[in-house]
């Protein structure tokens, strides 16, 4: 199981992202915050990349908050080896790491209420990949 989480997020998804920490840190997650630090308006591209990177350095996991979550998926999904996924529902989110073996989720908090972004990262985070044909079409990638 994954315990370790490297998260970040811009103004747009500070307060839910604060919200994803309380939540992991009651189950015993260590969580490495990355930024930003208040919701005062910053840029996502910095955000997204010191996670991409740090995720790729310690061959762990992410979760990136922004007001929509879009452009902080795009930003990651430039990072070679990174597998962003962008989730509105828990279907996508348990899908997401069967098939793509998603190594980085992004929510975002306009779009999304706490209550369903929380199951979302539960399921995201306690759901396995399931190799096979998968992992050949990751490669293909
Ligand atoms: C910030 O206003 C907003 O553009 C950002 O949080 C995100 O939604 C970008 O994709």
């Amino acid at each position: 199981m994954i315990k370790r989480i490297i998260i970040g997020s811009d103004h747009g998804g500070f307060n839910l992202k604060g919200e994803i920490i309380s939540h992991l840190q009651q189950k015993d997650y260590e969580i490495i915050d990355l930024g930003c630090n208040s919701a005062e308006s910053c840029d996502y591209p910095p955000i997204a990349k010191a996670v991409a990177k740090e995720v790729l350095e310690t061959n762990t996991c992410g979760i990136l908050v922004c007001g929509t979550g879009i452009g902080m998926s795009i930003t990651a999904n430039r990072f070679d080896g990174i597998r962003a996924s962008h989730c509105t529902d828990t279907f996508t989110a348990r899908m997401t790491r069967m098939h793509n073996d998603s190594n980085i989720l992004c929510l975002g908090e306009r779009i999304t209420g706490a209550g369903l972004a929380l199951d979302i990262v539960d399921i995201w985070l306690n759901t396995e990949f399931e190799g096979g044909r998968h992992q050949k079409r990751i490669d293909m990638i």
